[in-house]
């Protein structure tokens, strides 16, 4: 294996380099079988039938036929920008909310300096790094935002290391602490919204934080270590992405690429599941360049080999509690969470989607065993359901197939440990690389990004299961990615059944005239790639934000940076809404109460965003408002 620099490489790109799969094929031959595969692609652009019998009015139909819909957008779409700050349509402003190291409490206000990061001492007092998914709660009359910070860029935090590489306990707790959550009130005032520093509810929340381990792994032979010998008080929640909210006002933030963080000072004790399991999440000897195991023997797989099963779940936390332990809710299953979105079925159970962002893992629904009763006791309704995973039919149609004892061969807390070789067993989907799913609110309908998979109709995933070109994956060597969008049967989230079809297949009509043109509702003016962030406002609209090449040139040329897009669900129209700074990833969105501000995470720029030239890059959170104040979209 080559030695690469772990700070180069992302979390995917890691995992393919520690479990290379079979050597790509040439290109070109992969795009002729993509072409050659017109047949179906035929009938992925004539979705527009499909989806008439579905009740919308042509979303892949002519672009003659959209012009005469009208747009039902109140903002003039932007173009793609290419340079180091945010823009936003002519009728909008925007302000900085918050950035990485900015103080939640006084006693770390001008801690932060460019040259280090910010002290160690004052690492979990700031808004942490690399903003990901948050969500706005009312809580009497205050606005409370809960935030993730997804990972830590070691190279700035600790500059005194080569190449950010911890050289002691102290410099692991900075990155430790600087990620995780972060819980602040925030108000406006004359100058736009800040934190309120010092509220009673801000609070951090890092890889170091007491969590409950609840649901049916808790307390297994598999969850207990030396430390915790009952198996049930987990350390900290790791590479917080995707976010959701529940129906009774507490936060869910979604543990991703955790297998990054483990390593091993030696042989790891793992047989059966628990061997298979490293392999499938991507567990080795050197973690991806945190180092944690050489400082804290907690990391350590070697020393404590259990360690890695107590992470990769939706944890629960309740924003409007400062006091409460949060709560890790292995019902819920463990892979690669991008994020959670729930909704509650007619007959009252909570219904959860969640996706697992790697190349060719899948699409998860969990229905939970009691219903929801506004104002009751919802302390173990996350405990007690069924997991679900997706398999998409070439006939638009799909089946959520039960992950239990019976299908899988599995107990119920190997199912919750070992989600991703229950869901192979029962013939799941390959998807690619599922990122966010978002619900309709106006109607029974669910939307998940599939923000690229360079692996399709290639290799395998890290399972050995086939990604074939079919179904909601319809290209190989997939750069751009797509939407996918089912309705359940009878209206019904908590149905096993359901009738899908594409929202978008991204591409560049600029570059291509085939497949990888994408579908009728690109085209020269709202180009992008890699959708991955979503939400679906109170409207109805779609709002996606997107993480992938914006290189603008080949395949991307006109694409620009990462942006933030509008889409309309029923005709298919998709506007650019925002622009990013050079090398951002556009990631998280919330509403303030009124819904007159939009909140937007600015993640990783390169650019010297938002301090200027000679500053140090810095992920933010940004507020976006309409200039007449009405409310925003
Ligand atoms: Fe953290 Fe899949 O994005
Ligand atoms: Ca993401
Ligand atoms: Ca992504």
């Amino acid at each position: 294996m080559k030695n690469v620099d772990p700070n180069t490489l992302s979390a995917d790109d890691w995992d393919e380099h520690n479990f290379p799969r079979a050597t790509e094929q040439d290109f070109d031959r992969v795009v002729e079988r993509a072409i050659s595969r017109r047949g179906f692609l035929g009938g992925v652009l004539a979705f527009g039938s499909a989806a008439a019998l579905m009740g919308t009015a042509g979303i892949l139909g002519s672009t003659a036929a959209r012009a005469q819909q009208g747009s039902r957008f109140a903002f003039t779409p932007i173009p793609a920008a290419s340079d180091g700050t945010v823009h936003v349509p002519a009728e909008y402003n925007w302000r900085i909310v918050t950035r990485w190291g900015d103080a939640l409490f006084s006693e770390a206000d001008g801690d932060f300096d460019d040259a280090t990061g910010g002290s160690e001492a004052m690492s979990d007092k700031v808004f942490g790094e690399n903003t990901d998914g948050m969500e706005l709660f009312v809580i009497g009359n205050r606005q409370v935002m809960a935030v993730n910070h997804e990972f830590t860029n070691r190279p700035v935090n600790l500059p005194q290391a080569e190449n950010g590489t911890p050289r002691n306990a102290a410099d692991v707790r900075k990155l430790q602490n600087l990620q995780g959550i972060s819980v602040f009130e925030i108000a406006e005032g004359d100058n736009g919204w800040a934190v309120v520093m010092d509220s009673p509810y801000n609070r951090r929340i890092t890889h170091n934080t007491p969590i409950r381990l609840s649901g049916p792994a808790a307390g297994h032979a598999l969850m207990k270590t030396t430390a915790d010998p009952a198996g049930t008080q987990a350390l900290g929640t790791m590479n917080n992405c995707g976010a959701g909210k529940t129906p009774w006002g507490t936060y869910l933030t979604c543990e991703e690429n955790f297998n990054g963080y483990f390593g091993a000072n030696g042989d790891v004790a793992a047989t059966g599941l628990a061997a298979e399991g490293r392999q499938r999440y991507g567990l080795n000897a050197s973690g991806w360049g945190y180092d944690y195991h050489r400082w804290d023997p907690r990391f350590d797989a070697a020393a404590n080999p259990n360690e890695p099963h107590r992470v990769g779940y939706i944890v629960e936390i309740d924003p409007a509690n400062p006091d409460a332990t949060p709560v890790k809710r292995t019902a819920l299953g463990r892979f690669k969470h991008e994020n959670a979105a729930v909704t509650v079925a007619e007959d009252g159970r909570v219904v959860l989607y969640s996706g697992d962002d790697e190349r060719g893992e899948f699409l998860y629904r969990w229905v939970s065993h009691d219903v929801y009763v506004p104002g009751g006791d919802t302390s173990t309704l996350l405990d007690e359901g069924t997991l679900f995973v997706a398999r998409f039919d070439d006939d638009q149609t799909g089946t959520w197939l039960a992950l239990t004892p019976e299908t899988t061969g599995m107990t119920a807390a190997e199912v919750a440990i070992f989600t991703r070789l229950a869901a192979s067993r029962v013939g799941a989907t390959t998807m690619d690389r599922p990122e966010w799913v978002a619900l309709n609110p106006i109607t029974a309908e669910g939307y998940c990004t599939l923000t690229n998979n360079r692996d399709r109709g290639i290799n395998t995933n890290a399972g050995g299961d086939e990604q074939p070109v079919t179904g909601p994956n319809p290209r190989a060597a997939n750069h751009y990615g797509q939407i996918v969008r089912w309705r359940p049967a009878d209206h019904n989230h908590a149905a096993d059944t359901f009738e899908w079809d594409l929202y978008v297949m991204v591409g560049n009509p600029t570059v291509h005239d085939d497949a990888y043109a994408g579908s009728a509702n690109i085209n020269a003016g709202n180009l992008f790639n890699s959708p991955d962030g979503m939400k679906i406002d109170t409207t109805g609209l779609i709002w996606i934000q997107t993480d992938g090449n914006d290189s603008n040139t080949d395949d991307f040329a006109g694409m620009g940076n990462n942006q933030m897009l509008a889409g309309d669900p029923v005709t298919g129209e998709i506007q650019r809404f925002l622009t990013g700074p050079q090398g951002c990833e556009v990631t998280g969105l919330c509403w303030s109460a009124d819904r007159r501000t939009m909140f937007v995470g600015i993640q990783h720029p390169d650019a010297p965003f938002p301090n200027g030239e000679g500053r140090l890059p810095r992920s933010s959170i940004i507020a976006i408002k309409r200039d007449d104040n009405a409310q925003v979209g």
